[in-house]
């Protein structure tokens, strides 16, 4: 093991022993998602499925709650649920990544489990970045020692050499394929693809797509699967602006396109949605939810996971030892071309007591002790009829100074996460809205899974995602509501075991 390597193992095992001794600082983590072990995470990395067990990567700073020079964390799953922490699998401690490992991805191959990231140095005083490969057992990794294996000799145009990042590596047919975002002269962001026989040469194929129609500048963590029949690409773009039609907000987006892609000439064809009548979708419109990347399940499922934080709005309490957590991981399915996205079933076996009944129209605020928890499964049906002018307001973790907010709005069909009474106001951004439409049958269903300090809400089974995080003092836990709408909510809830 490297010096780097070791000590960021000490810091990780420092850090947890601190963790564990303290109840509060113990209580203060999530219970289902998977939580920074000690300072900073960002993206997921490397989620993949090897010899049956799922491992979960992730940028990593393990010494200070704020972002620097980045390893990759690992843990371990036997369900997507609860995770094991590892060894810390990289450090930036070669020449070609000694500025950071940034993210990429992994799989399973022949019995070894091959790791695609980005070596981050500095060149004649520039960044420059660049595509490397590591091997491992599953515990512990080897980098290639001719990395990089993918550098500007192998792209046949100019661009940025310090935007060339995030690689998606797969095998298909008797080739390895590598996908990465760059960023071109113009500024533009674009999506390269490469083939290798052996992992070690790398051919340039083409490019398979480029930032345009709104798609901002640089892309950030692409990832390119076969689901249902299409070809999906995921990307992360930055500076995106706002376009409430689309739903994208000013910023750090996640959009998937689907469409046919040709791993002989690397062509991407975008499909041109039904629903927006545009290339691309948001893929999830709450404030934390970024760099996802998805993995095979042993049964087939298709399962998504992604950073549960963002760029813009840093909101970690100031004690906090760790920082940075991901999203639930949800199965993903492509109906008639459309993502819908819900938790992995697994999350519904640690499911306690189940609470249920009806909240009725009402202008008084309306307390249901069930949900008195800071860990909850809950949905609520609610009948929304043309012409609705009425809300549906649900405190979660409230008390006299803190609350987080969902509202449902009929009037201006908007649902809206407002985490200004949480810790520090809630950051730079405070609240975001996403438009949400009834059903044919007139009817919106809300599920909101929380943990501690977050709250995703799945709409209309899956459809659309909002998930947002907040950090509120743990005492705070009243759950209440108010039902505007002029008829009655059902719900039905669910505490958790863990
Ligand atoms: C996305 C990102 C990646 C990069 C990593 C660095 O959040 O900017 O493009 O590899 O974070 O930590």
């Amino acid at each position: 093991m490297t010096h780097m390597l070791n000590n960021a193992n000490n810091e990780q095992n420092k850090i947890q022993n601190e963790l564990k001794a303290d109840d509060r600082f113990a209580e203060e983590r999530p219970k289902f998602h998977f939580a920074s072990p000690c300072g900073w995470i960002n993206d997921p990395n490397g989620f993949s499925v090897f010899k049956n067990e799922i491992h979960l990567f992730a940028q990593y700073h393990p010494y200070s709650t704020h972002w620097g020079p980045m390893h990759w964390a690992h843990a371990t799953s036997k369900d997507f649920i609860l995770w094991n922490i590892q060894d810390v699998a990289l450090a930036p401690d070669t020449d070609v990544d000694n500025g950071g490992c940034f993210s990429g991805t992994s799989f399973e191959k022949d019995g070894k489990h091959i790791i695609a990231y980005t070596g981050v140095h500095e060149e004649d005083g520039k960044t420059v970045q660049e595509q490397c490969i590591a091997i491992g057992d599953g515990k512990t990794y080897t980098k290639f020692c001719e990395n990089p294996v993918i550098t500007y000799k192998n792209i046949p145009f100019e661009y940025q050499r310090s935007d060339f990042r995030d690689p998606k590596i797969w095998a298909e047919g008797d080739k390895y394929f590598l996908a990465a975002v760059l960023k071109k002269k113009n500024n533009l962001g674009a999506l390269v693809l490469f083939e290798s026989k052996d992992l070690h040469e790398w051919n340039y194929v083409g490019l398979v797509d480029e930032s345009r129609d709104g798609l901002s500048g640089m892309w950030e963590c692409p990832d390119i699967f076969k689901l249902d029949g299409k070809d999906v690409i995921i990307l992360s773009p930055q500076e995106m602006k706002e376009d409430e039609k689309l739903g994208f907000h000013n910023g750090n987006n996640s959009v998937y396109m689907t469409g046919s892609l040709d791993l002989t000439s690397a062509k991407f064809v975008r499909e041109i949605r039904s629903e927006n009548s545009y290339t691309a979708a948001q893929i999830d419109y709450g404030i934390d939810f970024y760099a996802p990347q998805t993995t095979v399940a042993s049964d087939g499922r298709r399962i998504m996971i992604a950073w549960m934080q963002s760029w813009e709005s840093y909101i970690t309490p100031r004690k906090y030892l760790w920082s940075g957590m991901m999203t639930i991981p949800r199965e993903i399915n492509l109906p008639n071309g459309k993502l819908y996205q819900n938790p992995v079933k697994e999350i519904e076996n640690y499911r306690d007591k189940n609470f249920s009944g009806i909240i009725e129209s009402s202008a008084k605020k309306q307390v249901i002790s069930g949900l008195c928890l800071r860990q909850f499964d809950a949905e609520f049906v609610l009948s929304v009829p043309q012409n609705e002018e009425g809300k549906f307001i649900l405190n979660i973790a409230e008390s006299k100074d803190y609350s987080a907010t969902i509202v449902y709005d009929a009037k201006t069909k908007k649902l809206t996460f407002d985490r200004s009474r949480t810790i520090d106001g809630g950051g730079n951004t405070k609240s975001r809205s996403m438009k949400v439409l009834p059903n044919s049958d007139g009817k919106i269903k809300l599920r909101i899974l929380c943990d501690t300090c977050s709250a995703e809400v799945f709409v209309n089974d899956g459809e659309y995602a909002f998930t947002n995080a907040f950090f509120i003092p743990l005492e705070s836990k009243t759950f209440s509501v108010v039902n505007t709408l002029s008829g009655n909510i059902l719900y039905n809830a669910y505490s958790f075991a863990f």
